[in-house]
């Protein structure tokens, strides 16, 4: 199935940063987490505003930017790190603050960041015991779902906005939850007199925080209609057959009215409603090969999130980590984001609700989709070779979170007991996977690119860094190795690395990174196996000028294999400018082994 067209397939191969090699991602388009204005008084919230800790010395600036979190993105490579790990949201939730973090404009945010949880009547969190069940929840595609399922979906969530704002479970809150653990409500000691963020996002903490908010979410819905055996649908975003944002979201409800379907949100992107294909690879318009279509793009960026990435730390983002401020795994740098901006407004000035982490949980569209994101986490850990993979640390075991169960009791619960979802009561119902089956293909066959170059191109090792990305940048850049035995293989993966990217985080930034392409003018893309990933992202701070550091690496094993270029001992890599890269640099691009856990 797949593609359409037999020369075309994707895509990006991302790799975080490992702790061990600290190299940043490739795929750095990110949902912002700048939230705009407030439901809180605005005099008293501002970016310099002091946080509530015995010592007030602490610029809450400064910890952000230690956090890397000022501009939501990049590896902020000169900036001493704040981060405490465990990952642990406080005990009293009433330590809980506006989360202010990151405001550009107090007068554009329209849900709101008070997002602190109601007061509970529990002094502290009880710790959380997996409760026993007769039958396993069952999550099914959302474009399969039966119109009685629909139905049933509808009336749970109707129940839920039928609560009054205040009530643990109601609509607001369940959304501010995410707001709460996103964008700075929570703090945790870091040292006696620094008090730091809890953050779930750019790092391995990603896909047990979401998991265990699902879990309650799902679990209150099912109360709330009085069904144990509810379960979510999932949106199967990797299925050509659900590429598109299930019907029931913006099917009209009774009297022919968009509003009364309680599935319904106004914060979307009206053009991206059926029958627009979700895009994967965030902005693929121009696409230079006629027969590239939308479906093998994002079948081929699939393929190389889930196939091509090995490591632990490249599919799960490193564990939280003083060397480096945001490094999440492939996934969640890749299709997640690309779906959270996909379906956000980009008329709002926060792209609400999907496109900001502020206010993405107000739209039901969230959880269906972080069920498909939850579903890639497992069916990752089945693929082989992967079994034993996994974050193991001890403080990733013990990362914790706070959250009101399904009977309002405030529980703490732990990513320990997460990675077994049959455990926690629930499972997916199969649906076939294209994307394994499509590896990008290459455009130019056993091109000998690299060794045919070798005269006009220069090498890496006597090219000046930094180099400009004002226009079309062609390196050589020398293996570690040349044709390693598959065993060998299995052991290490071999990764191209940019360091020291340094762009303005004013504008939209994006640039492509291919290997032994042949430019032939024609636009190599995400279908091909010569491109390797993209590094994109979103503007930050529009009207403040300021260059931000960071880094990105890329599996490459496969695709020297695919282009028959595993004997060569260099590599042609081409940074192909897109966006926004006028006044960007690079400092060093390399190629590394990097061992497979
Ligand atoms: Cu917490 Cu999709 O993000």
């Amino acid at each position: 199935m797949a593609s359409l067209c037999v020369s075309t397939f994707p895509t990006t191969s991302l790799s975080p940063l490992s702790p061990l090699s600290s190299k940043p991602p490739p795929y750095r388009f990110k949902v912002s987490c700048n939230a705009s204005s407030d439901d809180h008084p605005k005099t008293s919230e501002s970016p310099n505003l002091i946080l509530p800790m015995q010592n007030n010395n602490v610029d809450r600036r400064n910890l952000l930017l230690g956090l890397g979190g000022l501009y939501g993105t990049a590896n902020m490579t000169n900036i001493g790190s704040a981060f405490a790990y465990p990952v642990t949201a406080p005990d009293d939730i009433s330590d809980c603050v506006p989360a202010t973090s990151l405001i550009n404009n107090l007068d554009d945010v329209v849900r709101g960041v008070a997002c602190c949880p109601p007061h509970s009547p529990a002094a502290f969190p009880k710790p959380y015991v997996l409760p026993s069940f007769r039958a396993l929840r069952v999550r099914s595609p959302a474009h399969k779902l039966t119109p009685e399922y629909i139905e049933k979906y509808k009336a749970a969530i109707a129940a839920m906005k039928a609560l009054p704002d205040d009530h643990p479970h109601s609509w607001k809150q369940q959304g501010k939850i995410h707001c709460a653990y996103c964008n700075g409500a929570y703090h945790q000691q870091l040292s006696e007199n620094q008090k730091v963020e809890v953050k779930v996002h750019f790092s391995s903490i990603f896909y047990p925080f979401h998991r265990w908010y699902l879990y309650f979410y799902e679990r209150i819905l099912g109360k709330l209609i009085d069904d144990p055996s509810f379960a979510l649908p999932y949106w199967n975003w990797d299925n050509p057959m659900g590429m598109m944002l299930p019907a029931m979201f913006e099917a009209p409800g009774p009297d022919n009215d968009l509003r009364t379907n309680p599935l319904f949100d106004p914060y979307r992107n009206v053009s991206h409603a059926a029958p627009a294909i979700v895009d994967l690879q965030f902005d693929d318009k121009e696409r230079g090969h006629p027969c590239v279509d939308q479906v093998s793009i994002n079948l081929c960026s699939l393929h190389t999130q889930m196939i091509r990435t090995k490591r632990t730390d490249d599919f799960f983002g490193c564990d939280p980590n003083p060397k480096v401020s945001e490094c999440g795994g492939s996934i969640e740098n890749g299709a997640h984001t690309a779906v959270h901006r996909w379906v956000g407004n980009p008329r709002m000035a926060n792209h609400e609700d999907l496109g900001n982490f502020y206010s993405a949980g107000y739209d039901p569209v969230f959880y269906v989709h972080h069920a498909n994101v939850d579903r890639m986490w497992h069916i990752w850990m089945g693929l082989k070779g992967n079994r034993n993979k996994g974050p193991r640390s001890t403080d990733w075991k013990n990362s914790s979170y706070v959250f009101y169960d399904e009977n309002e009791e405030l529980v703490r619960v732990y990513n320990r007991d997460c990675v077994d979802m049959k455990r926690m009561g629930y499972m997916y119902e199969a649906s076939s996977i294209p994307w394994k089956e499509s590896p990008p293909i290459p455009r130019v066959k056993a091109s000998k690119v690299a060794l045919k170059s070798v005269r006009s191109v220069k090498k890496a090792e006597e090219t000046e860094f930094p180099v400009k990305l004002d226009k079309r940048v062609n390196v050589l850049v020398k293996r570690p190795a040349t044709t390693r035995s598959e065993d060998e293989k299995e052991k290490a993966t071999e990764m191209l690395v940019l360091n020291g990217i340094k762009f303005n985080s004013e504008k939209f930034f994006k640039f492509d990174v291919l290997v032994n392409d042949v430019d032939d003018g024609i636009q190599t893309t995400a279908t091909s196996s010569e491109f390797v990933g993209t590094f994109a992202q979103v503007p930050h701070m529009p009207g403040h000028k300021m260059f931000i550091t960071s880094g990105a690496s890329y599996g490459i094993t496969e695709v020297l294999e695919d282009l028959e270029a595993e004997e060569e001992e260099y590599v042609l890599v081409t940074l192909v400018p897109r966006a926004g890269t006028e006044d960007a640099t690079v400092s060093e691009i390399k190629i590394e082994l990097l061992p497979i856990d």
